[in-house]
């Protein structure tokens, strides 16, 4: 049985779980997280567990602020610069692992780095704080399959395979943390994502290099893995005139027939924040093709493209 909790009552109830090394999906305002004391290898066992996820996927540490986030790994120079003009908020930074910082070498996958994030939403703010710790949390769906934007998504992925889920009402933001590499000499993009790449590289003042198309066997950020957020269905991209038989997912004005629209008036914000909710949706309706309509690739466009295309790739 996984719990359902909310309100005060709720985060107490989270903590005291997360205290005891079990695991709680809590909300951010990016996607909702399966989270697990990063410093026990217990739990982070269990959250691989739990998600079906491969152990080479290192998992992301979510702390209440910059100054617990330095704790656990070296956050200097550009890192420093991103951090303080961004955290709170849907920003992962990679950074040199502090190895005497007590974290579970599961939560890196054995790397010298390590994924750190402070994320804004309140409730998540309030967990980290009273929890004290670093909470290792990985979006919270079985590993492959769409991230949730919502505690009801959650539970459709894994009910009664985790303890309990923190409901802090549907993810702002709707897609996961924007990833930047601070491990070399400078930053790099490793994913695209909630943090638009144009308000990164203007805090920045250069743009920012890119990962390499990545392969599947040996990803420099595993979450790239490109059949990924994959629906049970087929997913088409780039789909101006839907053929009758599929279920179309628009974005834009002028798709009145439409299944479902990102964002009816063009906004990418909006789009973003529908994005995984809707392919929920199409996904769960009868049909066998999901066609989607195409998104600009700028500002979060950039990011609900990357995430549509892993969601169209082949099936490995
Ligand atoms: O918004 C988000 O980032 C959400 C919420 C829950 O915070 N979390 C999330 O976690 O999307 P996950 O595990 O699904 O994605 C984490 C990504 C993976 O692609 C992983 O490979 C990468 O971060 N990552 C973690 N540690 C890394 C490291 N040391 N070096 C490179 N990539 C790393
Ligand atoms: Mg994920």
């Amino acid at each position: 049985m996984t719990e359902r909790l909310e309100g005060e009552a709720g985060l107490t109830r989270a903590v005291e779980l997360l205290r005891a090394g079990k695991l709680v999906a809590i909300p951010t305002e990016t996607v909702y997280g399966l989270a697990g004391d990063a410093r026990e290898g217990e739990a982070v066992a269990a959250i691989f567990e739990a998600k079906g996820r491969p152990r080479f996927n290192p998992l992301i540490c979510h702390l209440a602020s910059l100054e617990a986030a330095g704790r656990f790994g070296v956050i200097e120079g550009a890192a420093l610069r991103l951090a303080e003009a961004f955290w709170p908020g849907p920003l992962t930074l990679v950074v040199p692992l502090r190895e005497a910082a007590g974290l579970s070498p599961l939560v890196t996958a054995g790397l010298n780095s390590v994924a750190l994030r402070v994320p804004a939403l309140p409730l998540a703010h309030r967990l980290l704080d009273a929890f004290g710790g670093p909470l290792a949390a990985p979006s919270a769906n079985p590993s492959g399959k769409i991230s949730p934007s919502t505690a009801a998504h959650v539970a459709e992925g894994l009910e009664g395979r985790i303890a309990a889920v923190l409901d802090g009402g549907p993810a702002d933001v709707g897609l996961e943390s924007t990833i930047i590499d601070c491990t070399g000499p400078e930053p790099r993009l490793l994913r695209p994502g909630g943090l638009p790449l144009e308000t990164l590289e203007a805090a920045l003042g250069t743009p920012l290099g890119r990962d390499a198309p990545t392969d599947d066997t040996a990803p420099s950020s595993p979450g790239q893995l490109s059949s990924h957020y994959a629906p049970g269905k087929a997913v088409r991209l780039n789909v101006t005139t839907p053929p009758e038989s599929s279920l179309f997912l628009a974005f834009g004005p002028g798709f009145p027939a439409a299944t479902a629209n990102l964002s009816p008036s063009g906004d990418l914000r909006e789009a973003a924040a529908n994005l995984f909710a809707m392919l929920h949706k199409l996904d769960a309706l009868p049909g066998a093709e999901i066609a989607v309509a195409p998104i600009p690739q700028r500002g979060l466009g950039l990011a609900i493209n990357d995430r549509l295309s892993r969601a169209a790739a082949p099936r490995g």
